[in-house]
C-alpha cells in the first residue's frame, strides 16, 4: 500500500514523518543491496562478478552461522533447515533470491564460493526501507515563491493499524506547523482463523449451538466454511448455528477460509445426555403380600446422581418390597441429575387386596344408644353393609385401613353383623347387642352396690359402740352395777345397730 501526504506550503520544505515505526538508517562500509518491506529481492554474489565456469561450489549464509542453502556445480541446490529461510529462497545465478523481505533480514549474507583451490566470501549487507519520501520543491517565476510537495511512500504492516501519520512543516521564520493526523485503513491477509463455540454450554440435547469463526485478516472475511459432521458448509456469515442438538452432534468441529481450507481452526462440542428407564411407570397394581422390585437403567454422558422419593418423603435407596402392604402404596419418583440435566420418572403403586374385619366392637353411646365399630382393611376402600338400620359413620381411610361406626338404639336382643367388601372380595363378622342385658346388669349391681354399703355402715357402728362399752367399764363407776342395767344397756345398743 502506498500513501501520499501532499503538503504545500509557501515557505518550507522540510517534512518530518512521526509514525510508530522507526526509520532504520544503516550505514555500512559493506556493499549494500536495499530492498522495500515485503518485496522480492536479489543479493548478488560478488556484485554478480562470479564466473560460473570456475565455481565448483557456493555457499550462502547469514550472520555468524546461519546456513541458507549450498549449490554444487551441475546439482540442484539443496536449502537448509533454518526457520528463517527455508520456505523463502532459492538461488538464481549465483544470486540468493528472498521473497516477502522483513525487517529482520536486515543482516549481513555471505555468499561463499569455491573457485578451483580458493575459498572467497563476499559479504552483501541487506537494507529494508519501508519508508521513501519524496520531496519537491516548485518555485513560481512570476511571484518567487515556492510550493514545497513532500510524498511519503510507506510499506504499511499489519502493526500500523491505528497508527497515526502527521506531517510538520518548519521554516525558520514561522513555528512549527502540524497538519491533523491521518488514520489509514491497512488492508492484511488472514494468517490465522479462530473458531469459538458462543454459545452458554454444557449442552443438552435439543439446545442451539452456535459457533462462531473468525480471521485476523483486515478487511475479515465475508464468509467462511464450516465442517459440520464432515459435511463442508459455505456461509455468508460468521456464525453457524447447530439447531436441536443430539448426542451424534459431540464431536470436532471445523472452520475454514472459503479461498484456503489450510487456514482452518476447530473446536470440540459435547452434547451432554441423560436417558433414565424405570422397569415400569405409570400406575403399578399389586396384591397385597407380593413382592415388587423396580430396576432404573441410566444412560449418561457422565456421571449422574440417583435419588428416590415417595410423596415428599426421601427414601434412602432404590424401593424393593419383599412383601408389600398397603402402606407401601403411593407414588415413588426417581430423579437423576448430572451436569445441568435433571430427568425425572415416578410411578404409582397400589397394593389392592380383599377386605378383612380386624375388629368389630361395641360401646355405650349417649343416652340409651350404642356404638358399633367395624374396623376393616382392603383397597380399594371396601364398603360396609350392616344388619340393622342406624346412622353409619366412616372414619378417614389410610393405607387401606377404615372404621365403620354405627349408633343404633338397640330393641331387644340382636345379632349385628358387618360386611365389607370390594371388588376382591368380603367379610362379615357379627356381634349380639342386648339392651335388656345390660340395663339388668347394671340394676344388679346397684342393688349389690348398696347391700354392700349398709353391710359396712353396720359393721363400723357395732366396733365403735363395741370399744365404747369397754372404755366405761374401765372407769370402774358401775362395775357394780345390776345385770338387768346392764342388759338393757345391751338390748338399747342393739336396737340401735339395727336400725
Ligand atoms: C533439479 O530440479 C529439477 C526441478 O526442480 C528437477 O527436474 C531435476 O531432476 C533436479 N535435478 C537433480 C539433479 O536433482
Ligand atoms: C433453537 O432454534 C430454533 C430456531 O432457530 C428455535 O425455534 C428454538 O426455540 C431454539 N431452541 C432453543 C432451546 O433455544
Ligand atoms: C429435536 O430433535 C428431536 C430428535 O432428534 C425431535 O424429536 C424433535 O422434534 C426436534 N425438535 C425440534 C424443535 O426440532
Ligand atoms: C331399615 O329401614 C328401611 C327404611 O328406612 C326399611 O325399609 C328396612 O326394612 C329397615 N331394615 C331393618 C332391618 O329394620
Ligand atoms: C335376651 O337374652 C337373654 C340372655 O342373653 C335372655 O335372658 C332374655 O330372655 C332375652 N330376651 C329376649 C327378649 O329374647
Ligand atoms: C349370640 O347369641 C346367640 C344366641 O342368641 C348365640 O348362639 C351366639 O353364639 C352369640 N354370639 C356371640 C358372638 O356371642
Amino acid at each position: 500500500m502506498y500513501l501520499t501526504l501532499p503538503l504545500q506550503d509557501v515557505f518550507t520544505n522540510t517534512l518530518y514523518l512521526q509514525s510508530c515505526l522507526l526509520l532504520c538508517v544503516l550505514v555500512s562500509a559493506l556493499e549494500t543491496v536495499t530492498s522495500k518491506y515485503g518485496d522480492t529481492i536479489e543479493i548478488p554474489c560478488n556484485n554478480g562478478r562470479v564466473v560460473e565456469a570456475e565455481v565448483t561450489f557456493v555457499k550462502w549464509k547469514y550472520d555468524k552461522d546461519g546456513n541458507i542453502l549450498v549449490k554444487h556445480r551441475d546439482q540442484n541446490a539443496t536449502v537448509s533447515n533454518d526457520v528463517n529461510y527455508k520456505n523463502r529462497v532459492s538461488i538464481k545465478d549465483f544470486s540468493l533470491v528472498i521473497t516477502q523481505v522483513a525487517m529482520a533480514d536486515q543482516r549481513t549474507f555471505t555468499c561463499m564460493v569455491v573457485v578451483e583451490e580458493d575459498i572467497l566470501e563476499y559479504p552483501v549487507q541487506l537494507a529494508i526501507y519501508t519508508i521513501k519520501i519524496t520531496t519537491n520543491v516548485d518555485v513560481d517565476e512570476e511571484t518567487g515563491l515556492s510550493t514545497t510537495t513532500s510524498t511519503l511512500e510507506y510499506t504499511a504492516v499489519k502493526g500500523d493499524i491505528d497508527a497515526k501519520f502527521t506531517c510538520q512543516v518548519q521554516h525558520i521564520k514561522s513555528a512549527n506547523m502540524d497538519s491533523s493526523p491521518l488514520v489509514f485503513t491497512v488492508n492484511y491477509p488472514t494468517e490465522k482463523v479462530n473458531l469459538q463455540v458462543v454459545s452458554q454450554g454444557p449442552f443438552k440435547e435439543g439446545d442451539n449451538v452456535t459457533l462462531k469463526c473468525t480471521a485476523d485478516g483486515n478487511p475479515p472475511p465475508s464468509s467462511y466454511n464450516f465442517y459440520i459432521n464432515g459435511e463442508e458448509k459455505t456461509v455468508d456469515s460468521s456464525t453457524y448455528t447447530l439447531t436441536n442438538v443430539t448426542r451424534e452432534n459431540t464431536g470436532e468441529y471445523k472452520c475454514s477460509l472459503v479461498d484456503n481450507e489450510d487456514i482452518v481452526a476447530s473446536v470440540p462440542i459435547t452434547v451432554e445426555y441423560l436417558d433414565v428407564v424405570l422397569s415400569s411407570t405409570g400406575k403399578i397394581v399389586k396384591k397385597l403380600g407380593e413382592s415388587l422390585e423396580m430396576t432404573v437403567d441410566v444412560k449418561a454422558s457422565g456421571t449422574p446422581q440417583t435419588s428416590w422419593k415417595k410423596g415428599n418423603a426421601k427414601l434412602n435407596s432404590l424401593p424393593k418390597f419383599d412383601k408389600l402392604t398397603y402402606s407401601d402404596s403411593g407414588v415413588y419418583e426417581c430423579i437423576v441429575s448430572m451436569a445441568g440435566l435433571k430427568k425425572t420418572q415416578t410411578f404409582e403403586l397400589v397394593v389392592e387386596g380383599s377386605p378383612v374385619i380386624k375388629n368389630l366392637i361395641k360401646e355405650r353411646g349417649e343416652g340409651m344408644t350404642k356404638v358399633l365399630k367395624c374396623a376393616a382393611e382392603g383397597f380399594p376402600k371396601p364398603t360396609v353393609q350392616w344388619s340393622v338400620n342406624g346412622s353409619n359413620v366412616e372414619s378417614a381411610s389410610e393405607h387401606g385401613k377404615v372404621t365403620y361406626s354405627l349408633t343404633i338404639v338397640p330393641n331387644g336382643n340382636l345379632t349385628v353383623s358387618c360386611t365389607v367388601s370390594n371388588v376382591l372380595g368380603s367379610d362379615s363378622k357379627s356381634i349380639n347387642v342386648s339392651a335388656r342385658n345390660d340395663q339388668t346388669i347394671l340394676a344388679v349391681g346397684i342393688v349389690v352396690g348398696l347391700m354392700l354399703a349398709v353391710l359396712a355402715i353396720g359393721l363400723a357402728y357395732w366396733l365403735y359402740m363395741k370399744k365404747f362399752r369397754q372404755g366405761s367399764w374401765k372407769t370402774g363407776e358401775k362395775e357394780d352395777g345390776s345385770a338387768e342395767e346392764s342388759k338393757k344397756l345391751e338390748e338399747n345398743q342393739s336396737q340401735k345397730a339395727d336400725m
